[in-house]
């Protein structure tokens, strides 16, 4: 394919969410705005670092299936950093086309991308991969913790999960009686998302009602899925704004 056959292929399947640069001069129109980018970076230094620090040289030996792959962009790069295996999955064709055409178009191998609803995977059709990722999902699901208890069946050794974060609440509620009381663990909001849904935004849940957890609830349902050594990751300097302030969180968890 030539520069023009390239430039032409891009702006047929556009609009894009992510900047990839194809080749000399052509470069994915990213919808985002230039003031939210900076949002892909930080959250890239995030998933190299703790993959890094988790599998070290090991890295050219494992598989990795990064879930909500979007366009493939942290597929790609958990593939540039030799990782001999990818797979990316995805709820939406149209975004998968488009990570498809990436892969192609760089010339990738090794690098693959599945069509299914994490919210009704079965995990045992796709086996254990040392590696999960999971970025940017957990906040558009309307079951998350039945996509958590599925994550753990296909993490053998790490997940590495980023998300966004509602503020703490804490608190005791009634439970059966005035003297009968529970305490709970953290929070999960629910957002309306059925505008952007309708309207057949492309980074939305596969439901127009989602959930968006607290830290405490967070932590509470990785555990509750069977993760252990769950850690908040401390933000670069210079990080995008929201992960700087704890609105956002990377979170690694081992099986
Ligand atoms: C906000 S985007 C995040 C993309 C990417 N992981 C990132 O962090 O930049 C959410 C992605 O998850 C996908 N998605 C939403 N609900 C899904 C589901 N139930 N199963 C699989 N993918 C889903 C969307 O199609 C979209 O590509």
């Amino acid at each position: 394919m030539d520069i023009e056959q390239l430039k032409q292929q891009v702006a047929a399947l556009g609009p894009w969410f992510y900047p990839f640069s194809l080749a000399d001069g052509v470069v994915t129109p990213s919808k985002v705005p230039p003031q939210v980018q900076g949002i892909f970076d930080t959250r890239l230094q995030m998933l190299q670092h703790a993959v890094n620090t988790h599998f070290g040289p090991r890295l050219a030996h494992i598989r990795a299936l990064d879930v909500g792959c979007h366009e493939g962009f942290y597929s790609l790069a958990l593939r540039r950093m030799g990782i001999p295996d990818v797979l990316g999955l995805d709820y939406r064709d149209d975004n998968l086309r488009r990570a498809r055409f990436v892969t192609q178009a760089l010339g990738i191998s090794g690098l693959r991308f599945l069509q299914a609803d994490a919210e009704e995977l079965n995990p045992a059709s796709l086996g254990e991969f040392p590696l999960v990722v999971c970025y940017g999902l957990l906040y558009h699901l309307e079951n998350p913790m039945r996509v958590l208890r599925r994550l753990y069946a296909l993490t053998g050794e790490l997940l590495v999960l980023e998300t966004q974060v509602v503020d703490e609440v804490d608190g005791v509620t009634e439970w059966g009686s005035l003297e009968w009381t529970r305490p709970f663990h953290g929070i999960l909001a629910v957002i309306d998302e059925s505008g952007e849904y309708r309207e057949g935004n492309q980074e939305t849940g596969s439901t127009p009602v989602v959930t968006c957890p607290s830290p405490r609830a967070l932590r509470a349902m990785l555990q509750a899925a069977g993760f252990r050594d769950i850690a908040v990751q401390p933000p670069p300097p210079d990080a995008y704004e929201q992960l700087a302030r704890g609105k956002r969180v990377v979170v690694t968890a081992r099986k």
